[in-house]
């Protein structure tokens, strides 16, 4: 085996100018370590294409034509699956947490293999979570561009008023007391604790929140830590636009 050590951007043998991707994004999109994990292997030798161990995460390749080894073990791309998790609260949206809490990954157990997850949920909201082995798909779905529709179930702290509702796109209110107020969320976009900050900024604190939809993916009755599969043919429809990989 030979060494491939240099720090610059390079390509390896049979990859066109125009195609390949860094491989430690090569690495993540297999699903089997994060960005982060993939740099570090790399750099520690224990990754190899093509028969040369390549110690530059930056080195160019197309993951569909190379034979990428970590510690000797081929890794493949595993078949299409995407799946429609219901996460729990209190479990974080990422593949190893540095504070070792509990993941939505530690969760699905061997189910979670070779899924990326589509965006995330803070550690204190539940609800709909799609994972996806097309990494494609969720970076279409997560991109602001597409504007794809979010529905919160949201409880915040004390009466929201009429005219503080008036203020605040896409918010609808289904019940008021004086202790707290039950409302209906949707944005087109995913920017962190998004709904926590807009209750925020009017002085009422989100006490509950849950995804309940997904562009016309609803989490229906599944229970905090079940998940569903999706067909690829549910894809067009609740994505509309949206590629599908093929294989
Ligand atoms: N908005 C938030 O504040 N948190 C989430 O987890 C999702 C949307």
């Amino acid at each position: 085996m030979t060494q491939n050590g240099g720090r610059r951007r390079q390509k390896l043998a049979g990859t066109p100018a125009s195609a390949g991707v860094p491989l430690s994004r090569a690495l993540s999109k297999l699903g089997i370590l994060s960005r982060a994990q993939a740099v570090q292997a790399i750099r520690a030798g224990r990754v190899s294409v093509d028969g040369v161990v390549v110690r530059n995460a930056a080195v160019l390749v197309v993951p569909e034509r190379a034979r990428v080894l970590v510690d000797g073990a081929e890794r493949r791309r595993a078949a299409w699956r995407t799946i429609v998790f219901h996460k729990p609260r209190g479990v974080v949206t990422t593949r190893r947490d540095p504070e070792g809490r509990r993941t939505v990954f530690d969760v699905l157990g061997a189910e979670g293999e070779g899924l990326v997850a589509v965006g995330r949920l803070d550690l204190a909201t539940s609800g709909l979570l799609l994972l996806t082995s097309d990494t494609r798909l969720a970076d279409w779905i997560t991109d602001p561009v597409h504007q794809v529709s979010r529905v919160y179930a949201v409880t915040v702290r004390g009466r929201i008023a009429a005219a503080q509702l008036a203020a605040l796109p896409g918010v609808t209110l289904r019940k008021a007391s004086a202790r707290e107020s039950h409302l209906t969320v949707e944005l087109r976009e995913g920017r962190n604790r998004q709904v926590r900050r807009m209750f925020d900024a009017i002085g009422h604190e989100v006490t509950r929140l849950k995804r309940v939809k997904l562009g016309s993916l609803e989490l229906e009755d599944l229970a905090p830590g079940q998940f569903r599969d999706i067909l690829r043919a549910e894809i067009p429809v609740a994505f509309p636009g949206a590629p599908v990989r093929e294989v």
